[in-house]
């Protein structure tokens, strides 16, 4: 007999465990599958985010961060730390325990809420009158049969590997394999300057590698505001250290077991290096593998992403799909305000993601974050905008947490001053770039920003500062 449920949610990322929790919470009765396993082979919920994304990633950052501080920065404040030594196995189990206690978390969750923890791999197996049919496999045997009124797809997505270049996850890694190497290896290749070559580029680098990252498109950042990636691209290059190489042409790749080639060719010159580790991250893929979609008449694109429109709701009576693996940027606060939004849709509610305030952050040193439009896209849709910008250069608090540099850049519409985008690299812009969020949210005008009370010293008195710019108005500039 298969247990019956309002809403079986496939997928436990933060998509996925988002909406169980929500829909939970509104009435219905809930069950998640997820079929991540840890290493050694349990389950672990939390998706890729959890484990082998968003938040293993910052922890390695902040511990490589505290090891360059050590070395470069701690001299400065008097404090003389001689023989610093990173010891690579005890930073991976601080990051795992967090991983451990974030995914226990979810679990404590999920019993809190009475939401049903399936672990397995489900699989559409079509309609049963009203309910959709769901076999949930372990290992390949079948553990469960679930009956569904809703099923919400979370699955997510898959690292994209290139054709001919199997990642093994021990010379050529993909993100889980970049998060858990054992040691800092010599020379250090990463193919692709996204988020995560960026951002595990600088892992690396900071506790010793020599990092070089090959990137295929001639622009550095190109979703980036340029005048902001530009600036990107010289503190990464000069202060952290980073060999980017723009508009590569990726030829033959060898894994020889202890090192890699990598054939490249550059400005027209054809060149090959050696790696000991190379990291592979240019993009990744929807997962749809033995969800069993097309059995089901599931409509999906070319590229593999589950087809839904602007309710997250695919072609398929009471199937709708979350996150990854449907159109939009591949973040995870994106996931779970696409979860929360079905799970009330389903209530009856009237929910909107609005798309245009997605915050994009990027945790490099400094940081790099940004919502709304940038300038290129204002000029291409020919929408007449100014602009005010300041520094972290004299900032009182960016001085004193010794990380002085950086800028924020404040768009408005010309006419009506209404913000249309909030662009920063700077010490903490992780956190500043909420006040951009808020107040699009809200349809502040510039110069709401600009009166708004800012604390002093704080780093978000750059952003009041750039808002006074913005109308020429400037105190400090
Ligand atoms: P996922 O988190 O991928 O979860 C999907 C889950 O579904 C997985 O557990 C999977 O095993 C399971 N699953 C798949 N198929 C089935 C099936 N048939 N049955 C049962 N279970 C199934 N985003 C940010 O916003 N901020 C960051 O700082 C950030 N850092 C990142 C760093 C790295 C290294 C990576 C790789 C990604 C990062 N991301 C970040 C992106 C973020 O991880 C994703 O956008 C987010 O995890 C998507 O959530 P999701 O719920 O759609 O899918
Ligand atoms: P990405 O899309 O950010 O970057 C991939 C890069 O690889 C692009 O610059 C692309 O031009 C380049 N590329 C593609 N094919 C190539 C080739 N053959 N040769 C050389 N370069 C090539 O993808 P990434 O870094 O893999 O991350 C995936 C996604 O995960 C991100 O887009 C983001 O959505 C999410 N993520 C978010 C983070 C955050 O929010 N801080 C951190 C890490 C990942």
């Amino acid at each position: 007999m298969s247990q019956q449920f309002d809403v079986v949610v496939i997928g436990g990322g933060p998509g996925g465990y988002v909406a169980a929790i929500r829909a939970a919470q509104l009435g219905f009765s809930t069950a998640c599958v997820d079929a991540f396993k840890n290493p050694e082979g349990k389950p672990s919920l939390g998706g890729t985010c959890l484990n082998v994304g968003c938040i293993p990633s910052k922890a390695l950052l902040q511990s490589s961060e505290n090891f360059h501080a050590v070395q470069h920065d701690f001299a400065k404040h008097g404090i003389s730390v001689e023989n610093a030594k990173i010891d690579v196995a005890a930073m991976l189990k601080r990051k795992e325990d967090i991983i451990t206690k974030n995914a226990g978390g979810i679990a404590f969750l999920f019993k809190k809420n009475k939401v049903a923890n399936v672990h397995g791999l489900a699989s559409l197996k079509g309609r049963e009158g009203e309910k959709w049919v769901i076999e949930v496999s372990d290992n390949g045997a079948v553990v469960d049969t679930l009956e569904a009124t809703h099923v919400i797809i979370a699955t997510g997505s898959s690292p994209r590997q290139l054709p001919g270049l199997p990642v093994d996850n021990v010379t050529v890694l993909d993100n889980a394999g970049a998060l858990a190497l054992t040691e800092v290896p010599k020379r250090l290749g990463v193919i692709g300057a996204g988020v995560i070559g960026l951002e595990m580029g600088s892992v690396w680098k900071r506790l010793g590698a020599e990092v070089t990252i090959l990137e295929a498109m001639p622009t550095f950042l190109a979703a980036a505001d340029q005048q902001i990636a530009k600036e990107a691209f010289k503190t990464l290059t000069r202060d952290t250290g980073l060999d980017i190489q723009l508009g590569v042409k990726i030829g033959a790749i060898e894994n020889k077991g202890a090192s890699v080639s990598v054939a490249y060719e550059l400005n027209g010159e054809a060149k090959t290096v050696e790696f000991d580790k190379l990291i592979v991250s240019i993009g990744r893929v929807p997962n749809t593998a033995g969800l069993n979609g097309e059995a089901v008449g599931l409509q999906m694109d070319e590229r593999g992403f589950v087809v839904v429109d602007e309710h997250c709701h695919t072609n398929l009576p009471n199937m709708w799909a979350i996150g990854d693996v449907v159109r939009g940027p591949m973040l995870a606060h994106k996931a779970s305000e696409e979860g929360v939004a079905v799970a009330e849709r389903i209530a009856g509610q009237k929910p909107h993601v609005d798309f245009g305030v997605i915050p994009w952050v990027i945790y490099t040193s400094p940081e790099i974050a940004w919502v709304g439009k940038t300038e290129e896209q204002l000029k291409a849709e020919g929408v007449e905008y100014k602009k005010g910008t300041s520094g972290f250069a004299a900032n009182g608090r960016a001085l004193g947490l010794g990380q002085a540099q950086g800028t924020v850049k404040i768009l408005a519409c010309a006419k009506t001053d209404r913000i249309l985008g909030l662009h920063m690299i700077g010490p903490m812009v992780s956190e500043l770039v909420t006040e951009g969020v808020v107040s699009m949210e809200f349809k502040a005008a510039s110069e709401d920003l600009a009166r708004i009370v800012h604390a002093h010293p704080s780093l978000a008195e750059v952003i009041h500062e750039a808002a006074l710019a913005a109308d020429k108005r400037a105190l400090h500039g």
